[in-house]
């Protein structure tokens, strides 16, 4: 687990709980991963490049701080990393934005991909990957390959919960790309699913269970 940040923020610890409640209202859980995610995204970038540029206030010149170079590019790994998306494009209204659709072949398991878009110049920009959800490890690891053969060059992923079974895998095949994450729960069942973790994320924010 050796480039994993867990963001120990206590407003993101505080609406992690509130989202893990079974009875949270998909309105509310919405609400809460926009949020969370917004303030994720904080931590996140806080290494971007800076550059300085002259400006005027209206009593004098100054050199003031201003993002340098390329901006950012969100991939959202369908559909739960829409939710993620929000948040951050909350704060980082300029950001381009990629997506990547993903489905596991019942037979063989291994995930296939059914759709991406993304902007041509990825190479030079800092790409975040963000997936509500390490479970597995196998579509985030996937999602990041595809990108990496699009030519991205700066990854991290952002995911709101894991488990030390899908760490293991992502950073197996990626050991170069850093996780964030708000928590690293006990485990998976045998579903797959993070254990105590929040049930799953896309039905829970687009309602659909
Ligand atoms: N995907 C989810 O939405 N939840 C899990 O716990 C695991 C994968």
């Amino acid at each position: 687990m050796s480039d994993v940040h867990v963001i120990d923020h206590p407003l993101v610890q505080h609406k992690l709980t509130l989202m893990r409640r079974k009875e949270v209202s998909t309105a509310e859980f919405r609400r809460l991963v926009r949020e969370v995610s917004l303030l994720m995204a904080y931590e996140v970038l806080r290494d971007l490049p800076m550059d300085s540029i002259e400006i005027e206030t209206p009593l004098e010149k100054m050199q003031a701080p201003i993002l340098a170079g390329k901006k950012l590019c969100f991939v959202s790994i369908l559909r739960a990393g829409n939710g993620i998306l929000d948040g951050m494009l909350d704060l980082v209204p300029s950001a381009r934005v990629g997506h990547i659709g993903l489905y596991r072949d019942p037979a063989t398991l291994v995930p296939v991909e059914y759709y991406i878009k993304l902007p041509d110049d990825i190479a030079a920009r800092q790409v975040v990957v963000v997936d509500p959800m390490l479970a597995t490890g196998h579509s985030a690891a996937a999602a990041v390959a595809r990108l990496k053969q699009a030519g991205a060059q700066k990854i991290k992923f952002v995911c709101l919960l894991t488990a030390p079974e899908g760490i293991k895998v992502f950073q197996e095949e990626h050991p170069d790309v850093p996780v964030y994450t708000a928590s690293v729960d006990r485990q998976l069942n045998d579903h797959g699913y993070i254990c105590p973790g929040l049930g799953d994320a896309g039905d829970r924010i687009y309602g659909t269970k």
